[in-house]
Order: C-alpha cells, then structure tokens, then sequence
C-alpha cells in the first residue's frame, strides 16, 4: 500500500499540488523525502572545542585567543565565557553515543591548538593528545566517523602576542601544529578539514574587531588573509603527506547573493561582496589568485606576497566544506569606503522568515551556492555546516521547535535537488550537536538538535527527534 509521504510525492512530481500546498505540508512535518534519497550520504553534526569543551583550565591547557577575549566582558553580549561550555572535555562519550544515537554516522569536532602545543610552540601536551585519542577512539568505537577540523579559531594566545595571523611566522607554527596532530591521530582519522571559515576569523577578528583578537584594520585584515590562505594549502600538503588515505578539505563560509536592482552600479556593489565573501579564500587554492579585478582594494594584499606565495597557495584537497547560513541582497554603499557595497539588513524585506540571529531563512540559497562552487569543477562538496538559531521554550521538559524542523526540511530539500541536478554533493553536518557559547554573543543563541541545562543535562529537542526519525530510513 502506498504511505502518506509517496503518495503525496506522486502528486507533486504529477504536477498535482501547487509549490502553496506543498509549503503546507511541509509544515506539517512530514517530510517529502526520505535520507534514503540521498543514497550513500555522510550524515553528520559539527561542534568546535572551544564552544563546546569548557575545561579550560584543565590538563595543562594553554591560553587561546577566546579565553583572554571573553574575559573582557564587553566582548560577550550576554556577558558569559566558556570555561564550563557544555562540558564535552568530561561528557564526550554521552555525547557522541547521543550524535549516534540520533541517526549520524559522522561527528565533527576540532582539535585545540592550545591543549596541543600550549604556548603554540615547542613542547607538546601529552593530556591533550590524550582527550583527543580518547574522542577518536569512542567516535570509532560505536561507528561513528570523525571528521576534525584543525583550526576553529581558538589560537593560542602566545602566538597571539607575537602577531598571531598577521605575522607571517604562523604559517611556520600551523605547520607544525598540523604535523603534530597527523602523526597522533592520523592513523584512525581519516577526514580532515584545515580551517574553518577563514573568511570569518580574518574579518572579525582582525578587521572589525568584533571577534578574537579583536584587532581592527584593513593592514591586519590582508596580512591574516595572505597567512590563513598560505596555511591552508600548506596544511592540506602536511596532512596529505603525513596520513595515508587521507581525505582532506577546507571549509567556505558562502552567500548566495541577490541584488536589489538590475542596475551596473549595484551589480558591481555585487561583485565586490561576492569576491570578498565567497571568492577570496577559495580561488588562490586553486591557483587563480586573488580576486582582485573585481574587488580593486585587495591589491594591497600584493605587499605581502613573497616570490613563489602564489604556488604555495595552491592545493588540490580532495573535497570542499561549504558553510551557508544566509544570503546577502546587495546595495551600492558608500560605507564602508573601499568595498562601496553593503548587504540590505533582512528585517527590510517582506515576508522573510528570521532567525534568532536576524538571519534571512531562503533555503533556495543553499542550492544557488551548491551550483556556483560546483563551477569550479569540485571533486566533492560536503555541507560541513548549516543551521539555525530559534528561541526555544522548554514546555514540559519538552523543545517543541517546529520552527526549526522546518529551516532543516526545506534547506535538505533544496540539497537533495542539488544532488539530484548532478551537483557533487556527498554530505551534510548540522550546526550543531547541542546549544552551546556562540562566540561574541555568548549562550543567547540557540543552534542545537539538543538543548543543555544548567546541570549540563542534555534534553534532545524536536529537531533532534525528528533528525532520528529521518535518518532511521538508512536502516530500514
Ligand atoms: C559558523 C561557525 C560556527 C558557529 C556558526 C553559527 O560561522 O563556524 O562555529 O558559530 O557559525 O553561527
């Protein structure tokens, strides 16, 4: 007998019900396909040490960039820090037996540099090579695949103070760092991401100060660029060479953007976003340079090329992590001056969907970005982040967050046509596992499938449920 779900897609492909009726059912939870849609698939859920750890303190850890920038509470919109996170230093085991649990048979996480190599250099933290086997061997352990990120942002604070990403040095000391990490946990890890979004850590936290370091300026912003970019083919050859079998990548955070009008004045303002946000970190790895025909301010990154930079800028990773959160409308600006361009704030335009964090919901936009970095030529695209942040309410000891259920059926929808349209697409992770510190605005934010309590008790939300009850196609 045919069920609800086929029957209702047998309309839809017969042209029976409208995209309205569609939306509707949508709504209604119960979605149009199935994880068996996406055949062989990696399935996964990202976190990052240090929203995630806490113990910061602990183990002869050393000091990163966000501990000593979360001390100074103007920093954190709600005032917090992340000593005690969601405590995954002590509850990592519950916590990838509840990834599993959920249907995932992947786990990312990142390594701390600073439980690593403490003072970011010289010598290595036993204790912190310890935790990290320990996370590596539970994930294996009940059949859940790591994926590590090796940076995500939490650099050590020494390195900090001799310039951190605007010195050049630090594409020595990530080399190292990355060597160190291929060599202890390469034998049973085999998927690694280099960094995660530079274009995030570079900006606001080397240009508009808004994140750790909180250093500002156009000179510090193009210096971290030049650095991160070097460290990131630099990385991916130190793992390539240091890990057999190895499958390695790099994460994007990207934008779909729309204009506001069809006009060349706009359509340039455009141009320059695209190539900041979506084009800068992307393009030199794969030896097309910068982009600076269409964003003209980045000729000053050319000061700080060394002869042979642009080789060493080149890598061919195996695979891409795209990270999407929104999209951008583009308006021509006179602030600020050199990019002439902003981003239209989203609680302007009609009926659009926000997020907590005033984040437009246009799923369509995850397929548009799927489709642009596709014209690269990728080998492999996962989706190493996306998600979204809702005020959840605990009624009952229950997260009824339908909200949320909804932005993961119609952006996984929009995947699914990707893939369908021969895009090469072969995962998707969920930001995130649990609610956790949520960098410069703190606990407020809400991105988990799980939400965790001032206990630390871990309470699964709708949105998780509904994740097992999705992915539990794979087994049938
Ligand atoms: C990403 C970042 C994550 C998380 C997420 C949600 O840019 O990689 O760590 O904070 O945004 O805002």
């Amino acid at each position: 007998m045919i069920d609800r779900r086929n029957f209702i897609r047998m309309l839809g492909s017969a042209g029976i019900i409208s995209l309205t009726d569609f939306n509707h059912i949508f709504a209604s939870s119960n979605t149009l396909f199935s994880a068996l849609d996406f055949g062989k698939f990696t399935w996964g859920v990202a976190t990052a040490a240090f929203q995630n750890e806490g113990s910061i303190n602990i183990d002869d850890r050393g000091l990163s960039i966000w501990d000593v920038f979360s001390q100074d509470k103007r920093n954190i919109k709600d005032k917090s820090n992340a000593i005690h996170a969601c405590d995954f230093y002590n509850l990592y085991k519950d916590d990838i037996a509840l990834t599993k649990s959920l249907g995932f048979n992947a786990f990312r996480f990142s390594i701390s540099w600073p439980r690593i190599l403490p003072e970011g250099k010289g010598s290595i933290n036993q204790k912190g090579i310890d935790f990290y086997n320990r996370v590596i061997d539970q994930c294996l352990e009940i059949g859940v695949d790591p994926w590590i990120t090796l940076y995500h942002w939490d650099l050590p604070q020494a390195l900090e103070e001799e310039g951190g990403w605007a010195n050049r040095d630090i594409i020595n000391r990530f080399g190292d760092y990355g060597t160190i990490c291929a060599k202890h946990f390469g034998d049973r890890a085999k998927n690694w991401l280099v960094l995660n979004e530079p274009m995030a850590f570079t900006s606001l936290g080397y240009m508009t100060g808004l994140h750790a370091p909180g250093k500002k300026g156009l000179s510090n912003f193009l210096q971290a660029v030049h650095h991160a970019t070097l460290s990131q083919a630099i990385g991916g050859r130190i793992l390539r060479s240091g890990i057999t079998n190895a499958k390695i990548g790099t994460t994007f955070s990207c934008s779909n953007i729309d204009i506001i009008r069809d006009t060349l004045v706009h359509e340039n303002a455009g141009k320059r976003l695209d190539a900041l946000l979506n084009r800068l970190f992307i393009e030199p790895s794969l030896g097309l340079g910068y982009p600076i025909a269409d964003l003209p301010m980045l000729k000053r990154i050319e000061k700080y090329l060394f002869a042979g930079d642009e080789e060493q800028m080149k890598f061919d990773f195996d695979f891409i992590g795209l990270q999407h959160y929104f999209d951008i409308t583009a308006k021509f600006s006179l602030y600020p001056p050199l990019l002439w361009a902003k981003n239209i704030n989203a609680q302007k335009e009609k009926n659009i969907e926000l997020t907590s964090m005033n984040w437009p919901v246009k799923p369509e936009g995850l397929y548009r970005v799927i489709k642009q970095f596709s014209n690269y030529k990728i080998k492999s695209i996962y989706i190493t982040e996306n998600g979204a942040a809702f005020n959840d309410e605990i009624v009952e000891g229950n997260i009824h967050d339908t909200q949320r259920i909804r932005y993961f059926e119609s952006y996984l929808h929009e995947l699914l046509r990707a893939k369908n349209d021969g895009y090469p697409v072969n995962g998707y992770f969920v930001w995130t596992l649990m609610d956790n510190f949520e960098w410069s605005e703190g606990y407020r934010p809400k991105f988990g499938l799980v939400s965790v309590d001032q206990n630390m008790r871990r309470i699964i939300k709708d949105s998780g449920f509904w994740f097992r009850e999705f992915l539990s196609e794979n087994d049938k």
